[in-house]
C-alpha cells in the first residue's frame, strides 16, 4: 500500500497534508498523533469513503481511486473507530456481512462466524444471536474487529480498534491479532493513540502532526532516534525503557564467567525469547541484581541489571 502525495481539504483547511508513505506488503503500519491530526481522514480514504483532494494511494500498484468503490471495499476490512455494527442484526449476522456479499455457503459463513467469535473471546453459544445494544462497549468492539476479520480480507484498515478494552483483554486482543496477521500476510494500517500500542504492533510507525507526517521509521528506530522534540515528547521520555519490549534476552550480552551454582537462588530463571522488559520486571520482583539465562536445560548465563541498563541508555 502506498501513499503518494495525498491531500485532504475542508473549506480550505488542509486535514492531510501532501502525506507519502508505504506500507510493505504483508506489514502492519501504525499511524499515532495527537486528536485532529489527520489519522481518520487518512484511513478513510483508502477505502474511499472520504475522497482525497489530492494525490493517489496504491494498492498492489492499483490506484483506488480507478477502482469501484464497493468492490474494493469488499476487499479490504474496516474496523472503525465508534464500533458501526448494524443494531438490527445480530452478532452472528454482523460477523458474516462480507462473507454473505461474497456469496459464500451458509455453512461456511457459520463455522468462519463461531470461529472468530471464539477467537475474539466472545463464547458462541451466548453471543452469536444477541443484538449489539445487548453488549458492552469493550465486547462490540470485538465483534468489530471479528467482523473486519471474517473474509480474510488481504488488507485491513483499523481505527482505534482495541481502544474500549481492559489492558489484559487488549492485550490479548493484541496478541491474536497479530497471529492472525501473520497467518494471513494481511496488510494493515492502523490508528491508535497509544504509543505502546504502536511499538507492539507496528513494523512501522507513522507519526503525525496538523496533517503532516513527522516521522516513519521501525519502533526501535522511532525510539532510538526520534527526529525532532515533538516526536521525542510523544514517544515519552520513558522511551529508553520502551525500547526493552523490542529487545530480546538472547540479543544481548550475557555474562557468562559466573557458575550457574554460585547465582542467588531468588534470581529468576530466564529464557532467550523473553523480552528484556518482562526480564526486567522478574528481576526486580526476585529482589536479584540477576537473572539466569536457561535455553530448554542449558545454562547459557546470567543477565545483569546493569546490561539492562546500558540497553536502556543506549541510543544507537
Ligand atoms: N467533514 C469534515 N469537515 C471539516 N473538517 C473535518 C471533517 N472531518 C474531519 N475534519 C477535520 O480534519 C482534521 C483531521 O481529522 P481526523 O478525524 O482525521 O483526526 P484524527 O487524527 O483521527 O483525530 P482523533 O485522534 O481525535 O480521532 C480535524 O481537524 C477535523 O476537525
Ligand atoms: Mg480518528
Amino acid at each position: 500500500m502506498e501513499f503518494r502525495d495525498v491531500s485532504k481539504r475542508y473549506a480550505g483547511q488542509l486535514a492531510v497534508d501532501q502525506l507519502s508513505f508505504k506500507v510493505p506488503a504483508g506489514r502492519i503500519c501504525v499511524l499515532v498523533g495527537p486528536s485532529g491530526s489527520g489519522k481518520t481522514t487518512s484511513l478513510k480514504m483508502v477505502n474511499r469513503l472520504i475522497e482525497p483532494t489530492g494525490g493517489s494511494i496504491l494498492i498492489d500498484g492499483r490506484d483506488v481511486l480507478r477502482e469501484e468503490p464497493t468492490a474494493l471495499r469488499r476487499r479490504i476490512g474496516y474496523v472503525i473507530q465508534q464500533v458501526g455494527l448494524f443494531p438490527h442484526q445480530t452478532i452472528a449476522e454482523n460477523v458474516g456481512t462480507v462473507p454473505r456479499l461474497l456469496g459464500w455457503p451458509k455453512e461456511r459463513i457459520a463455522a468462519r462466524t463461531e470461529q472468530l467469535l471464539a477467537l475474539v473471546g466472545l463464547e458462541p453459544s451466548r453471543f452469536a444471536l444477541r443484538y449489539p445494544a445487548q453488549l458492552s462497549g469493550g465486547e462490540r468492539q470485538r465483534v468489530g474487529v471479528a467482523r473486519a476479520l471474517a473474509a480474510e480480507p488481504p488488507v485491513m484498515l483499523m481505527d482505534e480498534p482495541f481502544g474500549a478494552v481492559d489492558p489484559i483483554v487488549r492485550d490479548r486482543l493484541q496478541n491474536e491479532f497479530l497471529r492472525i496477521q501473520r497467518d494471513q500476510g494481511t496488510t494493515v494500517l492502523f490508528v491508535t493513540h497509544d504509543i505502546d500500542e504502536a511499538i507492539k504492533l507496528g513494523d512501522r510507525v507513522a507519526v503525525m502532526r496538523g496533517g503532516k507526517l513527522v516521522q516513519y521509521a521501525p519502533p526501535a528506530e522511532l525510539l532510538a532516534h526520534p527526529v525532532n522534540a515533538f516526536v521525542a515528547e510523544f514517544v515519552g521520555s520513558d522511551r529508553g525503557l520502551k525500547r526493552l519490549v523490542l529487545l530480546t534476552v538472547g540479543g544481548v550480552d550475557l555474562d557468562t564467567t559466573v557458575a550457574r551454582a554460585a547465582v542467588s537462588p531468588n534470581a529468576p530463571i530466564l529464557s532467550p525469547a523473553s523480552t528484556l522488559r518482562d526480564a526486567l520486571v522478574r528481576m526486580l520482583a526476585s529482589e536479584a541484581q540477576v537473572g539466569i539465562v536457561v535455553d530448554r536445560d542449558r545454562y547459557l548465563g546470567v543477565l545483569t541489571l546493569s546490561t539492562i541498563g546500558r540497553m536502556i541508555r543506549d541510543d544507537t
